[in-house]
């Protein structure tokens, strides 16, 4: 028997506690919970964009890093792409492996308890690279991988990237926020299916920032 433990990230152990606690609880949910699949507005957004770009999702390879749940790698499966998910917590594999063996999904996406950042990205190897809510935990790491994310997508393909920016609780270590000019600087040239900042109340003290696209590559 295989036991399998998390792996070692640059994200500190309590927020990595945090996550594995909401994932773990996942796990408890019923059949019919897990196969609900409630993803967010950028998923739909490119669900849109790959619509009206004419786009075969059969043929499509997708890469998701920092995946959680597998929510968004499994609605992408189900409407026929090809998905890799990466996450470095064994309750987010586990809760996202079973949730594509629920929906019958497992010849068309991996989950893999990978480190994100722990292997070279190949330029121009995937249709869609999708990034919500992780590269920022990389700190110093979080501009190269976003490059390497980028440059990963092929010519003509997307890239979905939300992130936190101001105003945002201080952390420690902080936060290394991509500001929308960053972002805006790393995606020259490309084609903005969506594009935004928003702020949201997540409790009565703690409003947060965010910067958000779906964004696709010139062919
Ligand atoms: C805020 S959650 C976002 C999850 C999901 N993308 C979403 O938007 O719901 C951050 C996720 O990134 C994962 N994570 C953080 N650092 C990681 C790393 N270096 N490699 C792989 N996963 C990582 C965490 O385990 C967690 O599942």
């Amino acid at each position: 028997m295989t036991i399998e433990s998390n792996v070692k990230v640059s994200v500190p152990k309590k927020w990595m506690d945090g996550w594995d606690k909401i994932y773990s609880q996942m796990l408890s949910a019923s059949d019919d919970e897990l196969s609900r699949i409630d993803v967010g507005p950028r998923i739909q957004q490119l669900e849109h964009a790959l619509a009206i770009t004419e786009s075969d999702t059969q043929s499509m390879r997708i890469l998701e890093l920092g995946c959680g749940d597998g929510s968004v790698a499994c609605y992408l499966a189900k409407i026929g792409c090809n998905v890799v998910a990466i996450d470095a917590l064994v309750s987010a594999i586990a809760v996202a492996q079973r949730r594509s063996k629920l929906l019958k999904l497992e010849d068309k996406v991996e989950f893999r308890l990978d480190d994100m950042d722990g292997w070279p990205l190949k330029p121009e190897s995937y249709d869609v690279v999708i990034a919500l809510q992780c590269l920022q935990y990389l700190f110093d790491r979080t501009i190269p991988r976003l490059r390497e994310a980028i440059a990963a997508v092929k010519p003509g393909g997307f890239f979905v990237y939300s992130g936190n920016i101001l105003p945002h609780m201080e952390t420690d270590p902080p936060i290394r926020f991509v500001t929308e000019e960053e972002l805006k600087a790393e995606l020259d040239g490309w084609t903005y299916h969506g594009f935004g900042t928003e702020e949201r109340m997540i409790k009565l003290d703690d409003l947060r920032g965010y910067v958000w696209t779906v964004a696709r590559k010139p062919m």
